[in-house]
């Protein structure tokens, strides 16, 4: 899309000095920008309780882009971060947002329009109350003074991070004030793994294809694994403190793990709008359960071995690095067929798939001496690294006798052509979609409510399952089955 179709844009980021400003998103602006994806005028203005001046904030960005870009044009580089200013200031205080909108009101006056905001919480998620409320106590939810040409055309968004509440409750009541002070066309929630190619490419797979969909339901399919595995300690070591208190099935469970699980198995939403398709995923996550009556049958959580020396993390801490879920959807689909969602750091590779097993045929032509040959078809989905899709199948050994083989069929879009190199970053299409207004691959306020509502029952049983200790580097031992 060209940048000319977009209006004119300011972007507030909330936490601007934080992790995820300097890891993800001044990369993705940059990226968008210098592909031209982003509105023009763009300003960038990075909002935090440090002090710092514009030039050592345009300073700061500029390490970091290239740090990390090794083929950036000196030209976007320069032009990119003159967009940027910097302003320090409370959070807690009103003052620093009518300070704030006074900053916009005169960057619109400098650019002789008004322009769009869009307000990006990107701070620790209890700060979002007091954004909010001064957000909206300051009038800045309000893009435009009333009477100004643009007061139609203009519009105020605000983008949160994950996670959203800690529970079911906060959940609930945080979104009820968003749903006080914003109305929900101006909310973009964000969970980044619904932003990333490979999982948008599970709706073109089954919905796209006719091979599949027939046999995407109980009469086929035998089991399901998700999984988000991480090696390495991931981004425990610079926020203890903030993971110590989630733990992995709230910090990748409650929102990644529910979202991969609602693409694979939603219905076909018959048009891809944002509407539909997300009707369609909170339609099945609400038939989401645990397989088993009981938490130790259904549930298992380990801890590795060294976290509770992490800084910021307590040391006595029983928090899961590590679980490992297994879920059931109660509808005529999927009824009985086991979703096992699992997730940790320290392991010994970061991968992040989904695979499908499908049940052997009724009747199989298979050797007679079939060993331990199970006989499955299985279609993983591989979400990162090496994204593509690929299947496991049957064939006959080359020969006079009858043997079978299993071969693979694989698609991988880095070895495919050009144009599917360009594999855009989550951020880079949540920041997209957030500015021309697309929805779809954010979740609903009735999403991220279901998802807490699967979740929070079983972190209430927690303690009563016991924590492994596993060593870093190794899969845990003894989980469900
Ligand atoms: C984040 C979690 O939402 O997702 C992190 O807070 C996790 O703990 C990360 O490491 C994984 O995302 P990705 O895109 O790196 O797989």
């Amino acid at each position: 899309m060209k940048s000319d179709t977009f209006r004119p844009t300011v972007i507030v980021i909330f936490g601007a000095t934080g992790n995820l400003f300097r890891q993800k998103l001044v990369h993705a602006l940059f990226d968008l920008f210098e592909a031209g994806h982003l509105p023009s005028p763009l300003r960038i203005v990075g909002f935090s309780r440090k002090a710092l001046s514009h030039e050592e904030f345009r300073m700061q960005i500029k390490e970091l882009l290239i740090a990390k870009h090794s083929d950036y044009s000196k030209d976007a580089l320069e032009a990119f971060v003159s967009l940027a200013s910097y302003e320090k200031g409370d959070i807690h205080e009103l003052d620093t947002y009518i300070r704030l909108s006074k900053i916009l009101s005169g960057i619109d006056h400098d650019a002789g329009v008004c322009m769009n905001k869009l307000f990006y919480l990107a701070t620790a998620p209890e700060l979002y109350r007091p954004i909010l409320e001064n957000l909206s106590a300051s009038g800045l939810t309000i893009p435009c003074a009333p009477g100004t040409p643009e007061e139609k055309m203009a519009w105020s968004r605000v983008l949160v991070e994950k996670p959203f509440g800690g529970d079911q409750m906060e959940a609930e009541k945080l979104d009820m004030l968003l749903g006080k002070l914003f109305s929900e066309e101006q909310i973009f929630r964000i969970d980044h793994y619904l932003a990333k190619e490979t999982i948008q490419n599970i709706l073109t797979f089954r919905f796209s294809n006719g091979l599949f969909e027939p046999l995407w339901n109980r009469d086929n399919i035998d089991k399901v694994e998700i999984k988000l595995l991480e090696s390495g300690r991931g981004k425990v070591a610079e926020r203890g403190n903030f993971y110590d208190n989630l733990g992995a099935l709230r910090d990748v469970g409650q929102n990644h793990l529910l979202s991969m699980l609602a693409l694979v198995a939603m219905e076909n939403p018959g048009r891809l709008d944002g509407e539909a398709v997300r009707e369609a995923r909170v339609k099945v996550l609400k038939d989401v359960r645990p397989f088993a009556g009981r938490v130790e049958s259904y549930a298992s959580r380990a801890q590795y071995e060294g976290y509770r020396k992490e800084q910021g993390v307590a040391s006595d801490s029983t928090t899961e690095t590590y679980f490992k879920l297994k879920m059931e959807i109660n509808s005529k689909r999927w009824k009985g067929v086991p979703i096992y969602l699992e997730a940790g750091k320290e392991l010994p590779e970061s991968k992040s798939e989904i695979i499908i097993y499908f049940k052997e045929p009724k009747v199989c032509i298979c050797p007679p001496n079939r060993g331990e040959h199970s006989h499955e078809n299985v279609l993983t989905f591989r979400i990162q690294p090496n994204e593509g899709i690929s299947i496991l199948f049957w064939a006959k050994r080359p020969g006079f006798e009858f043997g079978l083989d299993t071969q693979s069929l694989s698609f991988s879009y880095r070895d495919s052509d050009s144009e599917n190199h360009l594999i855009p970053d989550a951020y880079e299409r949540v920041l997209f979609d957030c500015i021309r207004g697309d929805q779809t691959l954010f979740s609903s306020t009735d999403e991220v409510k279901t998802e807490w509502k699967i979740i929070t029952p079983i972190g209430k049983e927690w303690q009563k399952i016991p924590l492994l200790i596993y060593k870093a580097g190794e899969h845990p031992r003894q989980m469900i089955m």
